[in-house]
């Protein structure tokens, strides 16, 4: 059985990790390759135009999540340090109370269609939703790969856009059940057939068809209860610096900063968002589309504001709910045809769209939490540090043993500068 519990896993080489990976998951050492090795060229030169090559960036693995009573592995694609490893310590702490409930929406993307040159948008509108059960038969009568698999058009909304810098023009939205897939070819695609018919019945032009990536009808949301005591604050030294009550009133009052000041809620979602993209990027997602929809979500009252939410309940224990639009598929695009997003979704042992985005927003209710925690506490560099200080070695030269020497003398000395990292190398290498 899966266990995300993977006590000690940081400490190993990478070699190990890809064992203890291949006990702990549901993939056998031969299902795990996609994961731990490149993107064959020439499935990179069919996914883009003029490809020349492929760009790697690193692969972690976040551990301890349990999501809906469910351990999960969590594949995270991500240069930034001190990210998987905040997720997985907030994650720890999550399970204590039995980690994270998360729920998804029905799978309902919106195509839109502008519509130009009607004479009376209000009165066009009337007719294209008097014809709403027609049209809708229509747009599934093509044949499409979706529908067999349960989806297909929906609904039909219609919307006058008073002003513009073009003056008034209506805007008619399809519905459409996507299913497992992220859906935007199926929607572009069932958009451009219905076209014609509202001009006809518009008299109007029907100008873009196109999905929207505010995809509000296709939510998911995480939520999260964390025992007051869990977030004592120890520091390395072994001494309590923060008390479990001032690190909740600590987070409470962070939150409280980014719910009122878009200037802190751009940093704060940013926060979130770094527990998102890793793990729509390693699923093959499309990760603009899914930064798109968050933040102009986070801006529908007018105001930029968080994602997440950060109180209290009765008995005092800190409540972290984040809700936010998740058009996610596993089949379909790039999902379907990189072996590594293929393993990505294995790995997790997702069975539908909606489960990924589950595990995906508990992900960033996590990461948030973790920004969250170390800004209300001993503040986010000292955590970013060592890891930083790893990089810097690296770009100073070191290789094999010496990165970890030399990045922990450049952590322990307080000073991570390229300077530093060559001069304590070139000591190293000397023995002296
Ligand atoms: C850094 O990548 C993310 C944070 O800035 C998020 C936040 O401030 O909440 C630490």
């Amino acid at each position: 059985m899966t266990t995300s519990r993977i006590p000690g896993f940081y400490d190993l080489t990478l070699e190990e990790r890809r064992a203890k990976l291949a006990d702990a998951s549901p993939l056998s050492p031969g299902e795990l390759i996609p994961l731990t090795s490149p993107l064959a060229l020439d499935v990179a030169s069919h996914m883009v135009e003029n490809a020349i090559g492929t760009f790697s960036l690193p692969l972690g693995v976040a551990l301890n999540f349990m999501v809906n009573g469910r351990d999960v592995l969590i594949p995270m694609v991500i240069e930034e340090p001190s990210v998987v490893a905040g997720a997985s310590f907030m994650a720890k702490l999550a399970r204590a109370s039995g980690g994270f409930t998360a729920t998804s929406a029905e799978p309902l993307m919106i195509g839109q269609l502008q519509v130009l040159n009607v004479e009376d948008a209000n009165k066009a509108a009337e007719r294209v939703l008097a014809r709403k059960t027609e049209l809708l038969t229509y747009v599934d009568a093509a044949e499409s790969s979706l529908k067999s698999r349960g989806g297909g058009a929906r609904d039909l909304e219609v919307r006058v856009i008073e002003e513009s810098p073009i003056g008034k023009f209506l805007v008619v939205h399809l519905i459409y059940d996507v299913r497992d897939a992220m859906g935007a070819n199926a929607v572009n695609t069932a958009c451009e057939r219905l076209a014609p018919r509202i001009e006809e019945i518009t008299g109007g032009k029907v100008h873009l068809r196109i999905l929207s990536n505010l995809t509000d009808k296709r939510m998911a949301k995480a939520t999260c209860v964390i025992p007051v005591k869990e977030l004592e604050f120890v520091a390395q030294d072994g001494i309590l610096r923060y008390s479990g009550e001032e690190v909740r009133d600590g987070i409470i009052a962070a939150y409280a900063f980014a719910a009122a000041d878009p200037y802190r809620a751009a940093t704060h979602n940013k926060g979130i968002m770094n527990g998102i993209d890793p793990v729509v990027i390693a699923t093959g997602n499309d990760w603009r589309a899914i930064e798109a929809g968050a933040h102009a979500y986070a801006a529908r009252s007018g105001r930029y504001t968080s994602l997440s939410t950060w109180s209290k309940d009765e008995s005092g224990n800190l409540v972290g709910e984040l809700e936010m639009p998740l058009a996610v598929g596993i089949v379909g695009g790039a999902t379907k045809v990189h072996p590594a997003a293929q393993a990505a979704v294995k790995l997790m042992n997702v069975k539908s769209a909606g489960e990924l985005a589950e595990i995906i927003v508990s992900v960033g209710l996590a990461q948030n939490m973790a920004a969250l925690r170390a800004l209300a506490t001993e503040g986010i560099q000292r955590g970013h540090m060592s890891l930083h200080a790893r990089q810097v070695a690296i770009a100073a030269g070191a290789s094999g043993e010496l990165i970890e020497k030399v990045a922990s003398q450049m952590a322990a000395e307080g000073v991570v500068r390229m300077d530093r990292a060559k001069e304590i190398l070139m000591t190293m290498e000397s023995g002296k």
